[in-house]
């Protein structure tokens, strides 16, 4: 099968051949129709990560995928042959990823049904970073009439979170700077946008004087956002591992880690298939481009970058 994958040589990772995996217990193997780019597959395609996660070789990138089942592992219950599906490629070590036309997964963790309405182009952007939407939204609670600034509102997590909070009746203030970006969050429910090219907390307090409830941190210094949450309010942050790393005193701060339990990915396609969130697919891009998706993803995006593997 072909993969895109990072070899220990050093080189910049390509596409290449690798045996066709076979499902362990507990795994299903799934057809990868398409997958989608994040930045931690920058960081793997980097090098950055060699020292921290166990690499192996060859590294398939790629954690976000969407395809139909095609081989089932013992003990599995739940997933059959032929059954749409999508998630995130969640195992302890480097190796197993999406860029390529197989992948095994765990059905514990990572995979969950796609409904018929979502298509794999979709499916395949929702994972990770609705993943770590979801999460963020779920540790602040959000109610009618919450105040919420989502700082990274443009990216791919920022873009599921504003929409959650803006369904739950928050009133959102979402970081945006060009005149489409504006436009996007606008559309996906902010009441109103700050330039992160400006200074964001001046541009809340001048609204909110005594700040904001919640702040949902996604790009930009969180410590720097602290004096645009009210006193007793929340900062959730995808970008931080430790609440200590952000200083503040009278607030909250929450570390977010995604993680794509089952429950969580259900009910971010269903939340697809409602359409109560929408996801922004901007380019698809064949196997071979992936190098260049990489180069796209890291010059800024304004919604996914999706692999189709037919
Ligand atoms: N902890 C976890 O489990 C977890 C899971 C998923 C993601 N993450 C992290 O969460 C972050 C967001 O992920 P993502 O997939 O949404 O990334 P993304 O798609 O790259 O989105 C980031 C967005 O923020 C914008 N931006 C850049 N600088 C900004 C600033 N100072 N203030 C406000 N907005 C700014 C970017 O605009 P431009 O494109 O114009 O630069 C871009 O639209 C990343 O750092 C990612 O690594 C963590």
């Amino acid at each position: 099968m072909k993969v895109f994958a990072l070899h220990d040589d050093g080189q910049a990772p390509s596409v290449t051949e690798a045996p066709l995996p076979e499902p362990q217990e507990g795994e299903v193997r799934v057809r990868v129709r398409a997958a989608a780019l994040n930045g931690f597959d920058l960081s793997v395609a980097s090098g950055r990560l060699k020292d921290m996660m166990e690499h192996r070789f060859p590294v398939v990138l790629g954690k976000d995928f969407a395809g139909t089942v095609d081989a089932v592992g013992s003990g599995v219950t739940g997933f059959q042959v032929g059954d749409r599906v999508f998630g995130v490629v969640t195992k302890d070590y480097l190796g197993d990823g999406s860029f390529g036309e197989y992948v095994t997964v765990p059905v514990a963790v990572g995979i969950a049904q796609l409904p018929e309405q979502v298509d794999f182009t979709e499916g395949a952007a929702l994972g990770l970073a609705g993943t770590a939407a979801v999460d963020a939204f779920d540790a602040v609670n959000v109610t009618g009439g919450t105040t919420v600034l989502v700082s990274g509102a443009t990216g791919g997590v920022g873009q599921q979170a504003l929409q959650l909070a803006a369904r739950a009746g928050a009133e959102v203030i979402a970081t945006a700077s060009s005149a489409e970006e504006i436009e996007l969050v606008k559309r996906l429910g902010a009441a109103q946008t700050v330039d992160y090219r400006g200074d964001v907390v001046t541009q809340v307090l001048q609204t909110h004087p005594d700040g904001v409830d919640v702040v949902l941190n996604f790009a930009g210094d969180p410590a720097a956002l602290v004096p645009a949450v009210k006193q007793g309010g929340k900062l959730a942050s995808t970008l931080i591992m430790s609440a200590d790393a952000v200083p503040a005193e009278g607030i909250e701060v929450l570390p977010v880690y995604a993680n794509p339990a089952p429950a969580t990915l259900t009910r971010l396609a269903r939340n697809q298939a409602e359409m109560h969130t929408a996801v922004t697919v901007q380019q698809v891009y064949p196997l071979a481009d992936v190098p260049q998706a990489i180069e796209d993803f890291g010059s800024g995006t304004l919604g996914k970058l999706v692999i189709t593997l037919d």
